[in-house]
């Protein structure tokens, strides 16, 4: 796709966190940037995004690399990012222009198919201030706890049919995403979990196993399968 720069006046920016260092990757390169079949995790990402959004782009990337994200994909805004992955989302919101919806999608997921984009700004502009892609989850999941010694004890089992394993790209109209940081206290893993502990509402929509986050050597494996089969 040719994303449209960040001055255009775009209803849609997407920003994308790629300032993480992937150090549970265990490669020698920071994660945006490892080779997946001949292009890079962050290219890939970028060019799943579907053209039919019309959507501006704000790539979030170490500082070091800024100038080499600009030569692989010219047609998009990079900008710094921070410590954690909280401050590198802020960096992109500083650069989105005045786009009405942004949303959050992190560089690790750069299969997610295009219909969870749609599906997502679809949800925005039909009234939600905050969406995100989930998928039910496969596994039996237990809480647990310390035991006095030996392996840990299981606690409870939660209830599964109650859960999601929730995805991005995360939407959100501009007001709701400004107030979710404006109180981040550091602690989320992602924008969602923000905008809850401010009292805003968010919806799920389908999410799908292609916009999988790679974080281990394995899920790269599985990536790298995925996309040297298609
Ligand atoms: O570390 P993790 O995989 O959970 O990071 C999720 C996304 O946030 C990744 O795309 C990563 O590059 C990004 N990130 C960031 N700035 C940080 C840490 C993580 O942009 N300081």
């Amino acid at each position: 796709m040719t994303p449209t720069p960040d001055d255009s006046g775009a209803e849609v920016c997407i920003i994308i966190p790629a300032a993480g260092s992937g150090t549970r990757l265990g490669e020698p390169v920071p994660k945006a940037f490892v080779d997946l079949c001949g292009r890079t995790i962050i290219e890939r990402c970028v060019d799943n995004i579907p053209a039919s959004l019309g959507a501006s782009v704000v790539v979030v990337v170490p500082a070091d690399l800024v100038d080499r994200t600009r030569e692989l994909i010219p047609h998009v805004t990079v900008v710094a990012g921070g410590d954690h992955r909280s401050e590198s989302v802020r960096a992109g919101i500083a650069a989105a222009g005045d786009a009405r919806i942004l949303l959050v999608h992190d560089a690790a997921r750069p299969l997610t198919p295009a219909r969870v984009f749609t599906e997502v700004v679809d949800a925005v502009r039909s009234g939600r201030s905050a969406v995100v892609p989930g998928v039910p989850v496969v596994d039996t999941l237990k809480q647990v706890e310390p035991a006095s010694d030996g392996p840990l004890r299981v606690s409870r089992t939660v209830d599964r049919e109650e859960l999601r394993a929730v995805q991005t790209p995360q939407g959100f109209t501009r007001d709701a995403l400004l107030r979710a940081h404006a109180d981040d206290t550091g602690l989320a893993t992602d924008d969602a979990g923000l905008a809850e502990r401010c009292g805003i509402e968010v919806h799920v929509v389908p999410g799908d196993p292609l916009a999988m986050k790679i974080t281990t050597p394995w899920d790269l494996r599985i990536v790298r399968d995925v996309v040297g089969e298609s």
